[in-house]
């Protein structure tokens, strides 16, 4: 039973017994009732001010009159406070209510059916010949966990990794490839020798301005689509996603397409016509842009005066693209915010293009910097933390902290996977995205704080705590008013609210609000932990504690997997 719903009908009841000729469109909704600050003022609290007016009352005494009234001590008790009426759950009722749902719905708690609805999220869309580097952990990670917040909510999803691969540096590294490369070498050296073969192309470039030349020919070459360019580049291509897999292998992320930038080739034409038609296309200085004077924002270009496309001009295609292939009713581009300005402006040329679904449909999901140890990423100044060594040292530091904390767990080198990966995504989600990260591994790592370790060691608390209870008597009814300590009263008020969350999460799109909802059930857990002797006593009352735990561990292993972490068993 939803405990929000079943005050309310209380509440409602108590208003109409109080004040039988009320009118029905004066009767609360579920959604007005508040959590207050401080349990001790209960677990809700109904604000009798709006009754004021249609009652023509002093809000202390309507929250008097409603008190009075409410009489349905199995469910709730209520206090009139300040012209607040405060009720406090009928502890063991709302014990019995919160483990038996989530005991029914398992891994689908918080759940909702099918809506019929579809949301694109874009997402990771790494660069070609780029090494997978820190700067795109968290669009990777905040996409994977929207995408699983979605479809928890019965959306269905589309994951789109809308790759780099498309720009004048690609000719420059086909015509240094040709001149100063080989396979072997790239083979061996992977996409650092392709790194180093466009360094070495710049520094030639100084003294020998043909080379410009050349590799603008190899680019026009990609362009036309010719045969040599094209398969040079996709190995290019393979190369790199060869590279991007094992980091999403490591982190358990998969997408749907990668189509990127180079998919859109053929798709431009429409663009470009439909904008000139539309009378949105004004050419300036030779090329071709939307004037958003009027949105104070710079002109979106469009074409430069070669007439090859930008940046911009793909993003519409792909925004047209989506819709018709799709038929979205929500597109996500998961993206730093130093694009705050082109997505506005993408946006606003759709709008002006006439398609409305641009402005309610299309969101910009921002997030900060990334940076290490106190040091901002330098691609110039070398100071570039890959993400595949990041994850193994990750997977290495955890291995040997467990190591000493417990040496003979079984596949260990799985737990410290689990843990190692978990710590880095749990640390990249759990303050606002819109916030800049400083990355520390001793508090990324710390078993006991706000990380990933911490939580997980809960959850491989309660699962040691489960299989010790099998040898107890389960088949007895459990006593739920064991459960009637403020401890497990705050364990269980954030169980019942974690739905929630969820919802929360999705409205802004900020997987954060899992991440603390998730951490705050551990934190509530071990405080109970700490207090209370879960496997001690009458065997209906460890049925109702072992009730609890079991819960504990499903909701712990559901937040995690919302945001794209395991929960082992043992660690
Ligand atoms: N590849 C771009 C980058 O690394 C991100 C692309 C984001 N998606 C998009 N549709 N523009 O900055």
């Amino acid at each position: 039973m939803d405990m929000r719903r079943a005050v309310t009908d209380l509440l409602r009841e108590a208003i109409l017994t109080a004040f039988p000729d009320i009118g029905v469109d004066s009767l609360p909704g579920p959604e007005m009732l508040e959590v207050p600050p401080d349990s001790k003022l209960g677990d809700f609290a109904y604000p009798c001010f709006r009754l004021a007016k249609p009652l023509r009352m002093a809000p202390p005494k309507i929250a008097q009159a409603i008190a009075e009234a409410a009489n349905q001590p199995e469910v709730a008790t209520a206090q009139p406070v300040n012209g607040y009426v405060n009720f406090f759950f009928h502890r063991a009722n709302f014990a019995k209510n919160t483990l038996e749902t989530i005991d029914k719905e398992g891994a689908g708690y918080g759940s909702q059916p099918d809506t019929g609805k579809t949301v694109v999220l874009d997402y990771s869309s790494i660069n070609i010949a780029k090494r997978f580097h820190i700067g795109h952990l968290s669009t990777t990670v905040i996409g994977n966990s929207l995408k699983k917040i979605y479809s928890h909510l019965g959306w269905r999803t589309v994951g789109v990794n809308h790759l780099g691969d498309w720009g004048t540096q690609f000719g420059k590294m086909i015509a240094a490839f040709l001149r100063w490369g080989n396979w072997e070498m790239v083979e061996e050296g992977g996409i650092d020798a392709l790194t180093k073969l466009y360094v070495r192309f710049h520094q030639e470039a100084e003294n020998n301005p043909a080379l410009e030349d050349e590799g603008r020919a190899w680019f026009k070459k990609i362009e036309d689509g010719d045969p040599e360019a094209l398969s040079i580049f996709n190995r290019f291509k393979e190369l790199t996603l060869k590279d991007a897999q094992r980091v999403y292998d490591l982190l358990g992320v998969t997408f749907d397409s990668y189509n990127g930038e180079a998919f859109y080739n053929d798709k431009m034409g429409r663009v470009v016509d439909e904008l000139r038609d539309k009378g949105l296309l004004v050419e300036s200085d030779g090329a071709y842009v939307v004037d958003l004077e009027d949105y104070k924002m710079p002109p979106c270009l469009i074409l430069k005066s070669d007439g090859a496309t930008l940046y911009a001009t793909r993003d519409l295609a792909a925004a047209l693209w989506r819709k018709d292939n799709y038929h979205f009713d929500k597109c996500l581009y998961v993206v730093a915010y130093q694009q705050n300005l082109h997505f506005q402006q993408v946006f606003k040329v759709l709008e002006l293009m006439g398609y409305d679904w641009a402005r309610e449909q299309m969101e910009h999901v921002a997030f900060g910097m990334v940076s290490f140890e106190g040091q901002a990423m330098s691609t110039r100044e070398g100071r570039v933390v890959h993400l595949d060594d990041l994850l193994h040292r990750a997977q290495e530091k955890a291995l040997s902290i467990m190591q000493e904390k417990s040496p003979g767990l079984a596949d260990m080198a799985q737990a410290a996977r689990d843990v190692g990966v978990g710590a880095v995504v749990f640390t990249t989600l759990l303050n606002n995205r819109i916030k800049d990260i400083d990355f520390w591994w001793d508090r990324a790592l710390n078993f006991d704080g706000d990380t990933g370790p911490y939580v997980q060691y809960t959850h491989t608390r309660c699962c040691s705590l489960l299989r010790r209870a099998q040898e107890a008597d389960l088949t007895a009814f459990p006593d739920y008013s064991v459960l009637a300590d403020d401890e497990a009263q705050a364990v269980l008020r954030l169980l019942s609210r974690f739905p929630e969350a969820i919802r929360a999460a999705q409205k802004d799109n900020e997987p954060s609000v899992i991440t603390r909802a998730t951490l705050e059930v551990a934190k509530a857990f071990n405080k109970y932990y700490y207090e209370h002797r879960i496997l001690d006593g009458e065997p209906q009352q460890v049925a109702a504690r072992v009730m609890l735990t079991r819960a504990v561990r499903d909701i712990i292993r559901l937040g995690l997997s919302l945001i794209g972490v395991s929960a082992p068993e043992r660690m």
